[in-house]
């Protein structure tokens, strides 16, 4: 059960904040001041102390800074019946947890309390987390305080301890090898190695001897014996990464190593028994290709033993600000820069933008702010410009000195049919479909702009 510490010098205000929170399950002590709450802290434990600032005897902020000196993890909740932004503003910085106005009412304290509780609780959470990821592997950097990234998290320690197969699907860098590492890390298999290979990067019969290996004189090249990466991953993890690139054949022959937990070497006869866990990954969900036909259904549900997504970065704003000032701080420290810090303008386009390249979209973002920064702080000036514009809207930016928007419209219609004719190969009539028009509006079109690059 939590305890909470009530200050106030008010009898009537103690008394009715003492019922509300017991009557939500919560432990309470009241004081009447700072003398009365410094003998309580001095005596007790609380997890939480809720104070006003204007005490006959003193000021709920001395509270604050008592509490924060003593017992950091404490959560403090200052109550005050003016409204001053430098009072907020101070409590704040001193780490309090929120600031309410008087007079509320119940249920707003009520989720001020359950609030505070729950984010405090998460960040302990993520706190214990990255120690134990950091201990095992290096990977304290695996940033995020949001609500889907505890719930990864949470995922993530669950299923390392098994040895179950592991899908994870994402976009284009969200981190999925980042989590296929800390799997790995924080399993069984740590000290075991863990190998990773781009199924996307390699003609069939390579990536066949890179997995499975080959022995002399199986094909031209093959001067000598090779051991497979299902070998070198012996004990520990192999990370198959863009799986969703492997040929059908190939499909089959790894959906036959999954199976039978054995391998041949190319152009070998013998059967080699293998210990690996397999965590695969692809940025196109491999639903759709089975549906598709283009990915064997049983290699899909050998695979996705236990699915895991990672979120896009557009999911989780709330770690931008969080994730820019990690690597703010990494690039500047291997720079040997000493760019310390974004303005507040900086944060906020960087929360604005849809970031389509994720988190390593952000990384090369501020990898380049920094590497151009000359003074301590990165400002928005220093920032890709493609940020500053509002997301689908992009005339709100182009209207200035000399803009005419019969000439911006005809730039865009010519690009669009451009971009139509090449999507359909020069087929008109395809392209006329693709645009919501007429064949005959169509020629209308390419003879307005002059025939344009038309490869009929
Ligand atoms: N939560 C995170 N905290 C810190 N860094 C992260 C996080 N997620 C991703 N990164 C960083 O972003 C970059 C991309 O991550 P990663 O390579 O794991 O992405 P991916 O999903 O495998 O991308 P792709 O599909 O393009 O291969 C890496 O430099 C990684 O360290
Ligand atoms: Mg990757």
């Amino acid at each position: 059960m939590s305890r909470i510490l009530v200050v106030d010098d008010e009898q009537s205000m103690r008394e009715w904040l003492a019922i509300m929170l017991r009557k939500e399950g919560y432990e309470v002590v009241v004081a009447d001041g700072r003398g009365q709450a410094a003998a309580v802290l001095g005596n007790e434990t609380v997890d939480m102390v809720i104070t006003d600032v204007r005490l006959t005897d003193g000021d709920g902020i001395e509270i604050l800074r008592h509490v924060k000196a003593a017992a950091p993890e404490t959560i403090v909740i200052v109550m005050t019946a003016f409204n001053t932004t430098e009072y907020a503003v101070a409590a704040r910085k001193l780490g309090a947890e929120a600031y309410v106005l008087k007079p509320f009412d119940v249920d707003e304290l009520r989720v001020v309390v359950r609030d505070a509780f729950a984010n405090s609780r998460l960040r302990e959470e993520n706190v214990i987390l990255k120690r134990e990821v950091g201990k095992l592997y290096g990977l304290d950097h695996v940033v995020g305080t949001s609500a889907v990234m505890a719930a990864l998290f949470e995922m993530v320690r669950a299923v390392a301890p098994t040895s179950s197969t592991v899908l994870v699907t994402g976009e284009s860098g969200t981190g999925k090898e980042l989590v296929a590492r800390a799997i790995h890390g924080l399993s069984g298999r740590a000290e075991r190695p863990f190998v990773s290979i781009n199924c996307g990067a390699l003609p069939d019969t390579l990536l066949e001897s890179e997995l499975f290996g080959h022995v002399k004189g199986a094909f031209t090249d093959a001067r000598q014996n090779k051991k497979g990466l299902f070998e070198a991953a012996h004990g520990g993890t192999l990370f198959l990464d863009e799986v969703s690139e492997t040929s059908p054949p190939m499909q089959v022959k790894l959906l036959r190593a999954l199976q039978e937990r054995r391998i041949r070497r190319l152009g070998g006869t013998e059967e080699i028994d293998v210990d690996v866990r397999v965590i695969a990954a692809t940025n196109i969900p491999l639903e759709d290709l089975v549906h598709e036909k283009r990915f064997r259904e049983d290699l899909f549900y050998r695979l996705q033993v236990i699915p895991i997504r990672t979120p896009p970065l557009r999911e989780r704003r709330e770690d931008i600000r969080l994730l820019a000032e990690h690597f703010l701080e990494r690039f500047s420290r291997r720079m040997g820069k000493k760019v310390e810090r974004l303005t507040e303008d900086a944060l906020v386009s960087l929360e604005r933008y849809s970031w389509p390249g994720n988190v390593r979209e952000l990384e090369n973002v501020v990898e380049r702010a920094v590497a151009l920064e000359t003074s301590t702080e990165v400002g928005p000036d220093r920032l890709p410009e493609a940020l500053g514009e509002r997301e689908g809207r992009e005339s709100a930016t182009l209207i200035g000195p000399g803009f005419r928007l019969d000439a911006h419209l005809k730039g865009v219609e010519a690009r669009l049919l451009e971009e139509a004719l090449e999507a359909a190969r020069g087929d008109r009539a395809e392209a006329a479909r693709l645009l919501g028009v007429t064949p005959r509006s169509l020629r209308y079109l390419v003879q307005k702009h002059g025939g344009l690059h038309d490869k009929n």
